[in-house]
């Protein structure tokens, strides 16, 4: 039998390879309540043109409710034979109505059909996934607060840098998921017009109505070009793209959650509900989750790579290699979505130890920059002489084998007879945190009211 959809000119049947190889509906049923909403808005349209009868449009529009109730139902039978998702409903629709069915397609094609349904798809995803990045902010944003003053060490090469607080190490990540936020906020406004009506690929000499379809599927309004409309994949690559940052970002979050948590650091404990146990060491809690947020973003920026090169080459306009979007963009984005929701319940629910980082802060002479400034501004010297001073000075203790703010004064005053009394003031990890009141700085103070501009902020619905 050859395909009823497009056989006309065809003798045989596909090989089965040939469907194998073709036949998109496994994965594109995803697109159900998206091809549906489409083809609904498409009759509408037809009939208010004048181009399709109201009585028509009725049936088409009662038929689809009654497919979309199938298929919530799962008991729609899905074909391979029949390809992908917008044949096997309209295949569906022509046996529920009869002959009406066969007038759904007048001026449109599969080509602006499939890019309006992933349009929305991705649109829908991208609205979901900023309700979650939100969330995400909101729980780290409030941990940040409780944890304002916290001393903990900062890193740079994950080598003991300057104490910074708790509190300002999480707000980090508030910034970075806002901007992570922004870009999503961007790819959706730049993917916010209609390819409906512009059918194959050059338009229709039906009299449509492109801005009726355009704003009943939420569009600001139709897609300008109609080669463009079809052809047009940068949508994909740019919620991908976005994703793969935000992927990035929690990666990056999740190595620091599996180093945090190990006995050797020991600052903080994730809850029993984010961490699993071994099947022979008795005393493990494996940070499972946020390994696998940390393993994620392999396949959601492989998604990202995998689309770019498909699309890399292809000529106007439309091209069957663009069927190999789907299956990226349906993993990566919802696998974003996971790591989401399990980034957000370990932060949630992990405890701090705030002595394990107190002690951990003031390791590695994390106060010598301090010490250095306290050079600069009490003595006079100039930075990079101060600096100098600084490093024999922590020399000394190293050999020692001191903490700085314990190193006696005539030790200091051997290597600067300048050197006073009041500069163990500014050699403690809470004086140094607390000095750091520059814009942007880690001092509690400033961690405190940043804290609870994002709350507020993010309480607004705003962000
Ligand atoms: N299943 C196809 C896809 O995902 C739909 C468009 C097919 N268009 C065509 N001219 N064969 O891209």
């Amino acid at each position: 039998m050859t395909n009823t959809m497009w056989g006309g000119r065809f003798a045989e049947a596909p090989d089965a390879v040939m469907e194998d190889i073709n036949a998109s509906i496994d994965f594109d049923k995803a697109l159900a309540e998206q091809d549906i909403a489409g083809s609904r808005a498409h009759a509408l349209m037809l009939a208010d043109q004048g181009i399709i009868s109201a009585e028509d449009a009725k049936r088409i529009v009662a038929g689809l409710d009654k497919i979309a109730s199938e298929i919530a139902a799962g008991t729609f039978t899905f074909s391979r034979a029949l390809e992908d998702i917008h044949m096997n409903i309209e295949a569906r629709l022509a046996e529920i109505i009869g002959e009406a069915a066969g007038r759904l397609h007048t001026a449109r094609s599969r080509n602006d059909q499939v890019a309006t349904d992933l349009k929305l798809w991705v649109r829908d995803a991208i609205d979901e996934l900023d309700e979650q990045l939100h969330t995400l902010q909101e729980a780290l944003a409030e941990k940040a607060e409780a944890h304002a003053d916290a001393v903990m060490p900062g890193f740079t090469h994950l080598q003991s840098a300057q104490p910074v607080t708790f509190g300002h190490h999480l707000l980090a990540y508030v910034e970075m998921l806002q901007r992570d936020r922004d870009r999503f906020a961007d790819c959706r406004r730049r993917l916010n017009t209609c390819p409906l009506g512009a059918a194959a690929l050059a338009g229709t000499a039906f009299p449509i109505d492109r801005q009726a379809t355009a704003s009943a599927l939420g569009f600001d309004g139709p897609a300008a070009n109609s080669l463009d409309a079809v052809s047009d994949r940068d949508f994909v690559m740019e919620a991908l793209a976005a994703a793969s940052i935000s992927a990035v970002h929690l990666s990056r979050f999740a190595e620091e959650i599996v180093i945090w948590s190990t006995a050797q650091f020991g600052f903080i404990r994730l809850s029993d509900r984010f961490t699993t146990g071994s099947s022979i060491m008795p005393q493990k809690r494996n940070p499972d989750a946020a390994e696998l947020v940390r393993a994620k973003t392999g396949r959601i920026v492989g998604a990202l790579n995998a689309l770019i090169v498909t699309m890399k080459g292809l000529p106007l306009a439309y091209s069957k290699d663009m069927q190999e979007d789907k299956e990226q963009v349906f993993d990566a984005l919802p696998s974003l979505s996971l790591c989401l929701a399990a980034m957000t319940g370990m932060v949630s629910d992990l405890t701090v130890d705030k002595n394990a980082m107190r002690e951990a802060a003031g390791a590695g002479y994390s106060t010598a920059t301090d010490l250095a400034d306290w050079l600069v501004r009490e003595a006079g010297l100039p930075f990079r002489d101060a600096h100098h001073v600084t490093g024999r000075i922590v020399a000394e203790a190293e050999a020692r084998n001191v903490a700085l703010d314990v190193l006696p004064l005539d030790v200091m005053q051997s290597v600067h007879p300048a050197i006073s009394k009041a500069v163990y003031d500014v050699l403690s990890v809470e004086a140094s945190v607390a000095s750091r009141t520059s814009e942007g700085g880690t001092a509690p103070e400033n961690v405190r009211k940043a804290a609870k501009a994002w709350r507020a902020r993010l309480a607004d619905g705003a962000g």
